[in-house]
């Protein structure tokens, strides 16, 4: 059985933890393979709303195993409190069920403390992030200073590690920052206790994963953020730091590209996006607010990490032609085409106009996407609710247009519809 993978293919927040969920009714493990606990991933099971940031969203399907992967940077404080709380309401997160690479790289809160001094640093420049110490952990990754699941099963070591991680980022945050230091004993007492509950999960995640598919077990790559937050093919530098994109998938899970299936793109019937940086066709006023929600429901725009209010505009084919190009994309998820029932008009992006010039691709470097406008072709709206709507055939002619629409365009078929927030609502083609 194969390697499928789920990727963000805007700029995250597409509800990949949705189609996640109903995919992994037919895997046998769940994967993340890259970010950490600036994900949010939101499940809705009738009444039960699960939101998760760190542990994949597989969790909730009894029958699937659950893997952290390599790529991926953990916060043990932050995984042991998922876990807690998805143990509360009867999830299993034994380590049967739940495994964590011992080559992940821990998150520690020097590392929150650096992504905090460095955003107040930047001042209006900053770029957004999720405060959760991500880029730090990455950089001390990719600088080999970083620290790997691994020594939580050897407490010594363990100990040692982060009381010389702790002493060299201090230098930094006291003297290039001027914020107070940490207490490295605090913070190796608390890292020993993570350690005695997460040694039993730790586990060769590349080795689990081949026997895996070796063995005809089918396993689902759970992205994290979107293409457009990929650190080398996202709009740089307001982007995460690491490779949400499918490549990132075989790195952060230690498999080669032979043994993926399907990769599908996740993408919102319209776009949204947190944080800084320059969105073609964002919107502002009453169509905003109408895209947005008031808040008041688990599912309107505003960040499931940070509470933020997301940006919002009409739907960009030049950016979901991009994801189709870097991930290799076999499908796409559309999600919350319900939102938009009830608008008259709906526009499309389908081009950027560039100097007088049509732009058909999604340019790299953030100055000339900052000059590039929306060419946009403008479809019929449709009305009533659709929430509860199965089927392909029953949805409003208007819709069924708009959703073959965006499939020709991009050449792309859409195998799955969400018309609403819930697990079964939910348009398979
Ligand atoms: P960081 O990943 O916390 O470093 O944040 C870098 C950028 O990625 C910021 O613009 C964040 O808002 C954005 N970001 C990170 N994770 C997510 C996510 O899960 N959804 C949407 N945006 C995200």
């Amino acid at each position: 059985m194969p390697l499928n993978i789920i990727i963000g293919a805007q700029w995250g927040d597409e509800g990949k933890g949705r189609i996640t969920d109903l995919l992994a009714a037919q895997a046998d493990i769940v994967a993340r393979y890259s970010g950490g606990d600036n994900a949010g991933h939101t499940v809705t099971i009738g009444e039960d709303v699960f939101k998760l940031h760190l542990i994949p969203s597989g969790i909730i399907h009894d029958t699937v195993a659950c893997i952290i992967g390599n790529g991926v940077v953990v916060n043990p404080q932050v995984m042991l409190h998922e876990m807690d709380a998805l143990a509360a309401r009867g999830v299993n997160v034994s380590p049967a069920c739940l495994q964590l690479s011992r080559q992940a790289h821990l998150i520690t809160p020097a590392h929150i403390a650096l992504d905090k001094a460095k955003e107040m640093q930047r001042g209006a420049e900053a770029i957004g992030t999720t405060l959760r110490g991500i880029g730090p952990a990455y950089t001390d990754k990719a600088n080999r200073t970083g620290i790997r699941a691994e020594l939580l099963a050897d407490p010594e070591e363990l100990a040692d590690a982060i009381h010389a991680h702790v002493a060299a980022h201090n230098q930094v945050l006291t003297k290039i920052y001027g914020v107070e230091p940490l207490d490295a004993a605090v913070v190796a007492a608390a890292f020993a206790a993570y350690a005695q509950r997460l040694a039993p999960h730790l586990v060769d995640s590349g080795v689990v994963i081949d026997a895996a598919l070796r063995d005809g077990r089918s396993v689902l790559a759970e992205g994290a953020q979107g293409t457009l937050l990929d650190i080398d093919h996202g709009t740089y530098p307001f982007v995460t730091s690491s490779a949400p994109t499918a490549g990132g998938a075989l790195t952060g899970l230690g498999v080669g590209p032979k043994v993926v299936g399907d990769i599908v793109g996740v993408a919102k019937a319209f776009t949204t996006r947190v944080g800084s940086g320059p969105f073609p066709t964002e919107l502002e006023g009453e169509m905003a607010l109408r895209l947005r929600g008031t808040g008041a429901n688990p599912w309107d725009e505003y960040g499931t990490t940070t509470g933020r209010p997301r940006r919002v505009g009409w739907l960009d084919l030049v950016i979901l032609r991009h994801a189709r190009r870097v991930n290799s994309l076999t499908a796409l998820a559309l999600t919350k085409l319900d939102i938009l029932s009830d608008i008259p008009e709906l526009k499309v992006c389908v081009g950027y106009e560039l100097d007088g010039a049509r732009l058909d691709h999604f340019p790299s470097d953030l100055p000339t996407l900052a000059r590039c406008h929306p060419i946009y072709d403008t479809l019929p709206g449709w009305e009533g609710d659709i929430m509860d709507v199965r089927e392909f055939t029953q949805l409003p002619a208007n819709a069924q247009a708009y959703v073959n629409f965006i499939s020709d365009q991009l050449g792309v078929p859409i195998s799955i519809i969400s018309v609403g927030p819930g697990r079964e609502q939910t348009v398979l083609r």
